[in-house]
């Protein structure tokens, strides 16, 4: 299988790239990554050295007229497309590029598919479409109403519809999978997980976000990548699978385990403001996903969560990088923290 991956230098991206090279030696890989912020350049040399001759990586914007012209004429089976604004408190602040990216690329990129035919699409979405749950509610299930609250989400829904839409107007070949929250090596530290191991390891106050009792589900990247791989396999053309390891659990709940792991005491939990729009409690049933394709989990949440702190300690130059001068300037104005030198994040 040839495939075009699109955002394959962001965090699920990649780890779906690497996944595919090893699982598969007949695949190839064209990636396609605007390379903004959350792309982090040693990544994209790293992707480079798994498999030479099998993997190539682009520089566009799946906005651009030129990846439509790449994709039809790429000898290509697939696209799978990671590409996206992700951070919800980014969309809060600034909406547009989210509608850009998640909505306006999503319809470039389908409509160069659906002109090129016999080429499968699959986008690659989220549990925050279907909006908050309260602590009664049944998980939610791929026929769930979409009820998204953050222009992030609501972005992602968008892009979902017009992906169905085009399945039935035009018989496209689509697949949409939703997943729950994602954790692993190189996913950019402005989310919780990496954030607060980050933050632990520098000795930093990890925020929580209100109370700190909203729910997530939580996933090991690698159990998202087997459910998106076999979903671009045996999918069936038209149909939404959840993905998820049946792992929810309270904000404060998990701050407080990360810690534990990582030996670090609990008073560097600092509760501050909510998030505005906060959802309340996300829960996906994968029954579906699970009896329909076989797929199942590998990773028990403690194990990825040994295997993700094991790389931020080892890997702490990577994510240094990405914080940079501003990071330690709010943390510095913010939160009663002093540094040696504010741009080198030396706590001090
Ligand atoms: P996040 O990693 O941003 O993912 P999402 O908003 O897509 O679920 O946040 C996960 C949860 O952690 C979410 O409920 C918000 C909360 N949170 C904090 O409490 N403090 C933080 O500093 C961050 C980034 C998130």
């Amino acid at each position: 299988m040839h495939i075009l991956v699109t955002g394959g230098c962001g965090f699920i991206g990649s780890h779906f790239i690497r996944y595919s090279l090893a699982k598969y030696p007949d695949v190839k890989i064209i990636n396609v990554d605007a390379m903004t912020y959350a792309a982090h350049p040693e990544t994209a040399k790293y992707l480079e050295t798994l498999a030479p001759g099998r993997y190539q990586l682009i520089q566009e914007d799946i906005t651009s007229p030129k990846v439509a012209d790449l994709i039809r004429s790429a000898a290509i089976d697939a696209i799978v497309n990671f590409a996206a604004e992700t951070h919800v408190d980014r969309s809060i602040l600034e909406p547009a590029i989210f509608v850009m990216t998640n909505i306006k690329g999503v319809e470039n990129l389908l409509n160069a598919a659906r002109k090129k035919g016999g080429i499968r699409f699959l986008q690659v979405s989220t549990d925050e479409v279907y909006g908050s749950l309260a602590p009664v509610d049944p998980k939610s299930i791929e026929a769930s109403q979409l009820s998204p609250n953050s222009p992030y989400a609501a972005s992602k829904a968008a892009a979902d519809l017009l992906v169905l839409a085009n399945n039935k107007t035009y018989a496209q070949d689509i697949v949409v999978t939703r997943c729950t929250n994602n954790f692993g090596p190189y996913q950019f530290p402005e989310k919780f997980v990496p954030l607060m191991i980050a933050n632990a390891i520098e000795g930093l106050p990890i925020p929580v976000y209100g109370d700190g009792q909203q729910v997530r589900d939580w996933i090991y990247v690698d159990d998202h990548c087997s459910g998106i791989d076999l979903c671009l396999r045996k999918g069936v053309s038209g149909e939404v699978y959840n993905i998820s390891s049946n792992n929810e659990q309270k904000n404060l709940d998990i701050a407080k385990t990360l810690l534990k792991m990582l030996g670090k005491p609990d008073s560097l939990l600092k509760f501050v403001g909510d998030r505005p729009g906060h959802d309340r409690r996300y829960g996906l049933d994968a029954t579906k996903i699970r009896n329909d394709l076989g797929w199942k989990p590998e990773f028990s949440f403690e194990k990825g969560m040994e295997q993700t702190i094991a790389w931020y300690k080892s890997n702490e130059a990577w994510w240094r990088k990405l914080r940079g001068k501003a990071f330690y300037d709010y943390y510095a104005a913010n939160y009663d923290v002093k540094f040696k030198t504010a741009a080198a994040g030396t706590n001090g």
